[in-house]
């Protein structure tokens, strides 16, 4: 790896501030990685760093109204210490605002896109000469293949395999900041995969925004689905947990349901999102399957594995909805029993269909619904945890808890359990589950390392 002494105005230390979804952090890990082989380390914790990079999200509204008060707020502290940080402005924001970025916050030396992430160490280097630059372009793979090895990675790592999407849902940027589909190829994956188990990695989760819609060719030039790919990384040794999201249901195949039954290493977990119970709202929002539809794939998830937490997304106050189209959403959910579930009030996005369709839905009415759907989810959260009480299973230990003396960790349903007892980060410990809460469960150890 390249080890430069910085030239003069180049910063010495960096920030990444990450907003938004696991791919958001995954490229932010890439980009500090890629500006610690620039010779730039991380800023102590409590200081102010030379450069800030602002990784932003664009999903919801006030995205992009919070990155300009973060601009304002990197500055101020910046005039208080008397130096002028270099900022970076990255993401989804990025993309979708460019060069308005630019006009608005002089302050700004960099905007650069999701996909050109492998260009910063260069836009580093100009604005250290005064020079402001911004690179919006989406060049195929080029980032992923010019992104450097890491060096040390936490027990649960995320390892992108797909980026973009095409289902362009009425009311979503993605497809517009992140482009269209792309796969990484199989055997650069592989290889990265390998990488992330030697440098500590026990789960790796695969990444995309429509991940299940990943395809790959093998080395005799056969093709390999998501399932394929989840198969060849079962055989890593030291690898003990494989997970992946997000799944859209249309991309949902046979071998992929298959692999939920037969592959050891793959949690009994499924985040495939709804976004709404009624039909006539699911074709507004151009989703291209029905409540109906969706619930079988589900059964077909529980058929291979009776076990299986299933999560999901939804919107509510999406254009149009009446109340008792609200009131399907809550059947689906009756219906499917979450273990946990993701629930945003709809936000009109510039320049998506949705934003100028009729029946806007007013504020209060989506508080109403909103807080309604959180109270049932909520209720089937709780549900499913206290069902786990009693049981026995293994947990990947991942940080301290927040108290002293406490350990945090997932189970295989990915539910947050807690320990009183000592441990380390990258521990698997066989445990039982003694008291379910809202939202996690206290464990207490049976066993350090389980067969
Ligand atoms: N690719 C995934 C997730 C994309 S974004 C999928 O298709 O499901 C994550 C979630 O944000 C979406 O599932 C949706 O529930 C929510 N979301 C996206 N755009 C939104 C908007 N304009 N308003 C409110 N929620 C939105
Ligand atoms: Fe957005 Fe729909 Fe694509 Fe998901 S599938 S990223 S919600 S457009
Ligand atoms: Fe946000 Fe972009 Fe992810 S808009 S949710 S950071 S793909």
């Amino acid at each position: 790896m390249k080890q430069t002494t910085p030239p003069p105005g180049s910063p010495r230390t960096y920030r990444v501030k990450s907003f938004g979804c696991q791919m958001n952090v995954y490229d932010g890990e890439r980009m500090a990685e890629l500006l610690e082989a620039d010779g730039i380390a991380p800023a102590p914790e409590g200081e102010d760093a030379d450069l800030v990079v602002l990784n932003t999200c664009h999903i919801r509204e006030k995205a992009t109204e919070k990155v300009y008060s973060d601009i304002g707020r990197i500055e101020k502290a910046g005039r208080k210490a008397g130096k002028k940080p270099m900022i970076a402005v990255a993401g989804c924001v990025a993309q979708a605002e460019g060069e308005e970025i630019m006009k608005r916050s002089p302050g700004v030396g960099m905007v650069v896109g999701p996909q050109a992430y492998h260009r910063l160490g260069d836009m580093v280097g100009k604005a250290a000469k005064g020079e402001r630059s911004t690179d919006t372009d989406m060049p195929e793979d080029a980032k992923f293949a010019a992104l450097p090895a890491r060096r040390k990675v936490a027990p649960s790592a995320f390892l992108t395999v797909q980026e973009g999407c095409d289902k362009f849902c009425t009311y979503c940027v993605v497809p517009y900041t992140r482009g269209a589909e792309i796969s990484r190829p199989y055997s650069e994956l592989l290889i990265e995969a390998e990488k992330l188990v030697e440098a500590g990695a026990r789960e790796i989760t695969l990444l995309g925004q429509n991940v299940n819609a990943w395809s790959g060719e093998d080395d005799k030039g056969r093709s390999v689905g998501l399932d394929g790919l989840i198969r060849q990384l079962d055989k890593l040794p030291d690898l003990q947990r494989i997970r992946y999201t997000t799944s859209h249901p249309n991309d949902m195949t046979p071998g992929l349901i298959a692999a939920h039954g037969e592959v050891g290493k793959l949690m009994p977990y499924l985040h495939l999102p709804v976004q709404s119970g009624s039909d006539r709202v699911l074709k507004a929002m151009n989703r291209s399957h029905t409540a109906e539809s969706y619930l079988k794939l589900l059964d077909k998830f529980r058929e291979v594995r009776p076990d299986i937490a299933l999560s999901g997304d939804f919107i509510v106050g999406f254009p149009g909805e009446t109340e008792a189209e609200f009131e399907e959403t809550l059947a689906l959910i009756d219906a499917v029993r979450y273990s946990s579930a993701f629930s945003f009030k709809y936000s009109p996005r510039p320049g998506t269909p949705a934003a100028t369709m009729e029946g806007q839905i007013a504020a209060e009415v989506m508080d109403d619904r909103l807080q309604r759907l959180q109270a049932s989810l909520g209720r089937d959260q709780h549900a499913f945890n206290t069902a786990k009480v009693g049981t026995v299973c293994d947990v990947l230990i991942e940080r301290k808890g927040r108290r002293p003396g406490q350990w945090l960790g997932k189970s295989p349903w990915l539910q947050s359990v807690f320990f009183e007892e000592e441990l380390a980060i990258g521990d698997m410990v066989r445990a039982e589950l003694v008291s379910a809460g809202p939202s996690s469960l206290a464990g207490r150890l049976v066993e350090r390392a389980p067969a």
